[in-house]
């Protein structure tokens, strides 16, 4: 297994509509124990493949306590939305440091592949039905911040862009 570098808002690569897995093959099993390496050591409870400039329909979640429950869903869909959505404190690996409201539906049930291939429906609520949408939006190219507003966004790309500067010196 190994760590893999995360790309930083506000890299464009974030922006790529990952495609559809083909096969769930070695690669792709290689690539999700990578990704909860990856996830647990930056002590995350979601990622999506774009992340680590894959453009997959891959995520890797864990939003449990002990940190001992990973999830694996390849090519998700959401076959079931709630009515109702809530307002609710995001962050992102891809982002870090900035926490800000997102509206996100209440439940949602995803259909999904596991890391053996195998599809399933996830029926989801609380943080794990926000982590599912949260990280189905990385798949299409959005980070949380686009739900904000263009002055929110542009103060957010600012800092980042500040802070990478002076982490590369
Ligand atoms: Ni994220």
């Amino acid at each position: 297994m190994a760590i893999l570098s995360i790309l930083q808002f506000p890299d464009a690569r974030l922006h790529t509509v990952a495609k559809p897995v083909a096969h769930v093959d070695d690669r792709i099993r290689t690539l999700t124990a990578d990704m909860l390496q990856t996830m647990y050591a930056a002590q995350g409870i979601g990622l999506a493949a774009s992340q680590v400039d894959v453009h997959e329909r891959v995520i890797v979640i864990d939003v449990s306590e002990e940190r001992d429950q990973p999830m694996v869903l390849i090519n998700p869909e959401l076959v079931w939305t709630s009515p109702t959505t809530h307002l609710n404190e995001e962050g992102c690996l891809s982002v870090p440091g900035i926490y800000d409201g997102v509206t996100r539906f209440d439940a949602v049930h995803c259909q999904a592949m596991d890391a053996d291939g195998h599809s399933r429906v996830i029926k989801a609520e609380g943080l794990l039905a926000v982590c599912i949408q949260h990280e189905m939006d990385h798949l299409l190219g959005k980070v949380f911040v686009e739900y904000l507003s263009p002055l929110k966004r542009n103060r957010i790309k600012t800092k980042m862009l500040k802070a990478q500067r002076e982490g590369a010196r």
